[in-house]
């Protein structure tokens, strides 16, 4: 029986420890680490998420500003909005959730944020760093806050030294997940596989890592079947299902019960990287505060 990753243990543990260090930022540097979230229309899960990461981040010590646009907004309207922020040396950190509704241009949105002020990682500039480095710093460098959680994780599981030439397969190929991820991953010497919905057999391809992850958003894509006896397994994927009682519950995408049974250790949905999530971004505000105050990592 594979053991449990517990991210809510984590999590709670990069928190208090990030809580800390903004205490020691106040008092050195006299001004408090600020972050604004933005959320465009009312989707109820990235509203959930958002709620969330403002509210751990005042708990962090770090003054958390949420912004609600309304769905209908246009993509002028919200740049002209980001701009702003951007100009507000009290916000050192701009996340704008995703997804964002079909009629904003992204691509521009994301462009928006300087790249000293985006926690997520997300910046051409900051993907570009994050994929030139050999040894990505991120004390120094914005890394999206789902792929760095994970990286904790795996740390964390398989000791420091532990990635090196491993075998890392990742099923999905967002920008917020799983590319990010293979950068990380390549960089913490693992040879990687980036499979996705069009990979020849993905089970096989699966079978081989010795790191799985899944980020795609499918419940219950991966079996039990496709993990290798061993494996550090990473389950990105938060699904809403509906429950046997006629309710809603949440999966990841990996087929659980089946998996704990063949992995070496497990993420469980919840308490998994969702909770990593957060406390990353809590992380990387404290970091965007530091790089603009010049106070370095
Ligand atoms: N939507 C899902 N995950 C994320 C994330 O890490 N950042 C943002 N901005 N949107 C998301």
């Amino acid at each position: 029986m594979a053991r449990l990753i517990d991210g809510k243990a984590a999590a709670l543990a990069l928190r208090t420890e990030v809580a800390r260090a903004v205490e020691g930022f106040v008092a050195e540097r006299g001004l408090r680490p600020g972050l604004a979230v933005v959320i465009v229309g009312d989707h109820p899960a990235s509203r959930a998420y958002v709620r969330t990461k403002t509210r751990m981040a005042e708990a962090a010590g770090i003054a958390a500003r949420l912004i609600e646009l309304p769905a209908d907004i246009q993509t002028a309207a919200l740049l002209e909005r980001i701009g702003e922020l951007d100009a507000d040396p009290a916000v050192h950190g701009i996340l704008v959730q995703l997804p964002l509704p079909e009629t904003i241009d992204e691509a521009q949105v994301l462009l928006a944020v300087s790249p000293k002020k985006d926690v997520d990682g997300f910046h051409p500039a900051n993907v570009g760093a994050l994929f030139s480095a050999t040894r990505p710093d991120p004390d120094r460098l914005l890394v999206p806050c789902t792929p760095l959680g994970c990286l904790h994780l795996l740390r964390q599981t398989l000791g420091a030294e532990g990635l090196r030439g491993q075998e890392a397969v990742i099923v999905g190929r967002s920008n917020i997940v799983g590319k990010p991820l293979a950068a990380l991953l390549l960089a913490a010497d693992c040879t990687v596989t980036v499979a996705h919905s069009r990979t020849r057999d993905l089970a096989d391809v699966c079978r081989r890592a010795d790191i799985l992850v899944a980020a795609v958003g499918r419940p219950g894509l991966v079996r039990g079947s496709w993990v290798k006896p061993g494996a550090a397994v990473i389950d990105v994927g938060i699904n809403r299902i509906e429950a046997e009682d006629g309710g809603s519950r949440l999966v990841g995408d990996v087929a659980f019960a089946e998996a704990e049974q063949v992995a070496g250790a497990i993420t469980p949905v919840p308490g998994g990287v969702g909770p990593m999530t957060v406390a990353c971004l809590m992380r990387n505000t404290l970091t965007a505060a530091r790089l603009q105050s010049g106070a370095g990592g």
